[in-house]
């Protein structure tokens, strides 16, 4: 049994999610637990080589993400689909700049993880947004627009399998579908897969890979950094079975100098695919039990705000639209007024600034403090009449 109530001090380790000093953080998706013993063995025995030179990407490290995936989802990589780069981040800006031309369209499904815009505006690309729709409990495609987006010059789409922030699951229909459209009218996926592992216990993400047809017309970002907490490492594997998207990727990663690790990454990344089993269903477990909590807490307290509740990811997704449509300025007012610190929904897409998002991923006493401060936040928020 591992122990999630203990999280590791963060205050005095140029940590960005806790960076405002007196704020307790719920924003940027990084957790507050203490790491897995066994990645922090694998780090000091690297260490204690006292060795730190340039480094080749091992095929272990290739190896533990194949069984991995094979264990916990189901579909099989080939070694040679594979290529390490230093994060997702990098490897899809740099994707964006080797599979698309400047003046392109690339489609995203809103809301979304903010950077994607960030790689698509910051390299000439415009964006496309097809926005999900929220049925009253999950949110769907809706097929037109997207059909309608696809068509219109648009080269390529960003996937993202779970999707931050609604937690959304793709189902297997839904991503033969989305397969077809792309394939019919020419436009690569990019699936960034690196939330696949925070998924509430009794369910499962699907592999873009895990539809045959996917497998020409596809890149998959994967990482061990989202769901063991080792972003700071910068690590991720592409997975690309098409032998010229590959090599042209490929290409792309070097001379952008991104496709090389440090000397940490891969020992770190292997023990926590290779031993993280465990660690992983009690991760999920306490964060389902901090979404139950949140849940209960607002029916009990805050009526007006709507919990869209999701199997996946640690991160809660919150209509506050009853109170407010300027997400920016309640979250702003909260920090610097209340000392807690939430992720407002305008910068996911620009519909959604009647929405927060809340990280759960930190002990279940940091949850209640931190839902405390909202609910009186919430109320001054009110009468002040902001
Ligand atoms: C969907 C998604 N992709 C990528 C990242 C960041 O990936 P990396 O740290 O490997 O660049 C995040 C971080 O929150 C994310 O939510």
């Amino acid at each position: 049994m591992y122990n999630f109530d203990k999280i590791a001090d963060r205050t005095n380790v140029n940590s960005v999610k806790w960076e405002y000093e007196g704020i307790l953080p719920m924003w940027v998706a990084d957790m507050d637990f203490d790491t897995m013993p066994e990645i922090k063995e694998a780090i000091k025995k690297r260490c204690d080589m006292g060795a730190f030179g340039y480094t080749n990407t091992p095929d272990y490290f290739y190896e533990a993400f194949i069984d991995f995936w094979k264990r916990r989802h189901h579909v099989e990589f080939n070694k040679d689909w594979m290529i390490f780069s230093t994060g997702v981040v990098p490897a899809i800006s740099s994707i964006v700049r080797k599979m698309t031309n400047v003046g392109d369209r690339i489609l995203l499904m809103t809301p979304t993880y903010n950077i994607f815009y960030n790689s698509i505006l910051n390299n000439y690309r415009s964006v496309a947004e097809t926005e999900l729709v929220y049925d009253g409990k999950e949110y769907k495609l809706d097929w037109k627009d997207f059909e309608a987006r696809i068509i219109n010059q648009t080269t390529m789409l960003i996937l993202c399998n779970p999707q931050n922030p609604v937690g959304k699951i793709w189902t297997r229909g839904e991503l033969e579908r989305i397969v077809r459209i792309c394939k019919e009218n020419n436009v690569i996926i990019l699936s960034d897969e690196i939330h696949a592992d925070i998924v509430s216990p009794g369910h499962e993400y699907i592999p873009l890979l895990s539809i045959e047809d996917a497998k020409d017309i596809s890149i998959t970002t994967i990482s061990a950094s989202k769901c063991f907490n080792l972003a700071g490492l910068q690590g991720a594997s592409l997975v690309i079975p098409n032998e010229d998207i590959r090599k042209k990727v490929n290409r792309g990663l070097n001379t952008d100098e991104v496709a090389e690790g440090n000397v940490f990454v891969y020992d770190a990344f292997t023990t926590a695919l290779n031993l993280g089993d465990n660690w992983l269903n009690e991760m999920n477990r306490y964060v389902y039990e901090n979404k139950r909590y949140l849940k209960t807490f607002l029916m009990v307290n805050l009526k007006e705000l709507d919990y869209h509740y999701a199997d996946s990811l640690y991160l809660a997704w919150i209509d506050v639209s009853k109170v407010t449509n300027d997400s920016v300025k309640l979250c702003n007012y909260l920090k610097d007024n209340f000392n807690v610190y939430f992720s407002n929904g305008k910068q996911y897409g620009k519909s959604f600034n009647g929405f927060i998002r809340i990280n759960l991923a930190t002990s279940l006493d940091n949850v209640k403090e931190g839902l405390n401060k909202l609910l009186i936040g919430i109320k001054k928020f009110k009468e002040d009449n902001l």
